[in-house]
């Protein structure tokens, strides 16, 4: 078998060097308007000069933001290339991810070293430079390892990055921060790329389990354990399956007092979401192979805090189960009870995501008694509809989590939008038969299906991210290209970071 991606050869080689070490091969290079360099880059390029403001203005290069020309073998010692990418004026703060993502994606296919200059008229400080080789490694990512064959004309690709930088040893740093955070997105997306048949709800815990190795605790609740401890809901999902249900809850401990209050993330991870009884359409029925991102997200995201060693005490836990339909299947009409007592009349069995939420919700809250839980669902068709593509539904009981979150996806462009909850949808899912019914009807499905969430919460400031439009099926980016986004990984990591940690 012959691979070409970070994926199949394991990650690039990314390392630093000192601005002034010099540059040859293919070389990146940023430039504002006016071919505005960094000094160092300017004194480097500077017996180039002329063929470059020659290029630049016949590329109608103004050094916008991503914007981008080139100079093949330009008059410097061992230059083969030289790539000019635009800065921006400066007016809007700079996306350094996204300028790393770009960067990458201007490398000819065939280059295997490659060396950029991170230099600008105003500085790159180290934590950008980490920032910009998060989002190079990022776009690096694709999920081919189910490939045997390669083209003919497939290069074997990049294999060492060298960003040349004014501060090489705190750049490196930073990095070392940093690449555990590419390593929690590049997971995450795996987990959701990956075919039904391979991660299974007991591969799936498998998968969380290999979390031991950063000293992340691990404990996989089976059937017989979600039975006996009462976790109704979930197993009524996963009751139509061949493939045994499980919960996976992870424990990272970080804070310098074991025993402080956990902050919580839940994930759903049906595996493959078929509708059970009330089964789905077929056409595109595959992509439901990625109903899990939730709780892949939550995996990624215990990988990335336990290689940073974050400061912090933080519970992930993870309901995995396949819904199919079957003679064993649950069906519309049943009525369940679910970890927190209260009886849920089912509606459609398509539903699923709020049963498997309610119970690890409720389970957690119960047992660690967190500062707050957010929990990751691909919960809903309906918030496709209201957002689209590039925010995730934000459903909260608590308006200073909502508002952290908030920020956090603008720094991260992790975006998330707020989304009402109240009295008026939670009428909508009352029952004749039982405490509650699972679904509300057609109007409001995104919010009907977090009011029902919220009745398992109890008291616990809780935020809920519908992220069935950001998790999956995602359009092409500067910084994924693969079909799995690994979606949130950046924006809690961050928002821990920025407000949780010691
Ligand atoms: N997993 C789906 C939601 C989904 C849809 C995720 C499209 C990603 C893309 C969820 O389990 C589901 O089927 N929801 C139903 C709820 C309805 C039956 C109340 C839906 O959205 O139609
Ligand atoms: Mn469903
Ligand atoms: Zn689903």
């Amino acid at each position: 078998m012959s691979k070409s991606s970070d994926q199949a050869r394991g990650p690039i080689k990314i390392g630093f060097q000192k601005l002034s070490a010099g540059a040859s091969g293919v070389v990146v290079a940023l430039a504002g308007p006016e071919l505005a360099f960094g000094a160092a880059t300017a004194e480097f390029l500077a017996p180039i000069l002329g063929a470059l403001s020659a290029a630049a203005a016949a590329e109608r290069f103004k050094g916008r933001q991503g914007a981008a020309f080139e100079l093949l073998s330009p008059a410097l010692p061992g230059l083969e290339r030289l790539i000019v990418i635009g800065l921006g004026d400066g007016k809007e703060p700079t996306d350094w991810v996204k300028l790393g993502g770009q960067i990458r994606g201007k490398l000819p296919a065939f280059a295997e070293t490659a060396t950029v200059l991170l230099d600008a008229v105003s500085g790159i400080d180290a934590e950008a430079v980490s920032d910009v080789a998060l989002g190079f490694r990022l776009r690096g990512y694709a999920f081919d390892q189910y490939k045997t064959k390669k083209k003919d004309d497939e290069a074997a690709g990049l294999s060492k990055a060298t960003f040349a930088v004014a501060d090489e040893s705190a750049a490196k740093k930073a990095w070392k921060l940093k690449e555990g955070l590419a390593e929690g997105v590049e997971t995450a997306r795996t987990l959701v790329n990956e075919p039904p048949n391979v991660l299974t709800p007991s591969e799936f815990a498998r998968r969380a389990q290999a979390l031991e190795k950063l000293g992340v605790e691990v404990e996989i609740l089976g059937e017989k354990e979600l039975r006996k401890a009462g976790f109704g809901a979930l197993l009524a999902v996963g009751q139509g399956s061949s493939q045994e249900s499980r919960v996976a809850i992870m424990r990272w401990n970080g804070a310098k007092d074991k025993d402080a209050q956990p902050v919580a993330f839940v994930g759903k991870g049906v595996i493959f979401d078929t509708g059970g009884i009330s089964i789905k359409p077929s056409a595109g029925m595959e992509d439901m192979k990625g109903d899990m991102a939730g709780a892949a997200c939550v995996v990624g995201l215990m990988h990335a805090l336990a290689s940073r060693k974050a400061k912090v005490n933080v519970v992930g836990a993870i309901g995995c189960v396949e819904n199919m339909p079957d003679g064993g299947a649950y069906r519309p009409g049943d009525i369940i009870t679910g970890l927190s007592g209260q009886t849920i009349e089912i509606i459609n069995t398509d539903a699923e995501g709020r049963l498997v939420l309610a119970d690890v919700l409720w389970h957690v809250q119960d047992r660690f008694k967190p500062k707050f839980m957010v929990d990751l669902a691909t919960l809903t068709g309906a918030i496709l509809v209201a957002l689209g593509v590039d925010n995730a539904g934000l459903f909260s009981n608590d308006d200073e989590l909502s508002d952290r979150l908030y920020k956090t996806g603008l720094a991260t462009g992790e975006k998330v939008w707020r989304m009402p909850l109240g009295p008026e949808f939670d009428k909508l899912i009352d029952s004749k038969f039982a405490d509650m019914k699972q679904t509300g009807g057609r109007h409001g499905g995104s919010i009907t299906a977090a009011q029902f969430l919220k009745r398992h919460v109890n008291d616990t400031p809780w935020a809920h991210l519908d992220i069935a439009g950001t998790g999956m099926g995602s359009p092409a980016s500067d910084i994924n290209r693969s079909w799995g986004s690994g979606w949130g990984v950046r924006l809690l990591d961050r928002l821990v970071r920025d407000y949780y940690e010691e």
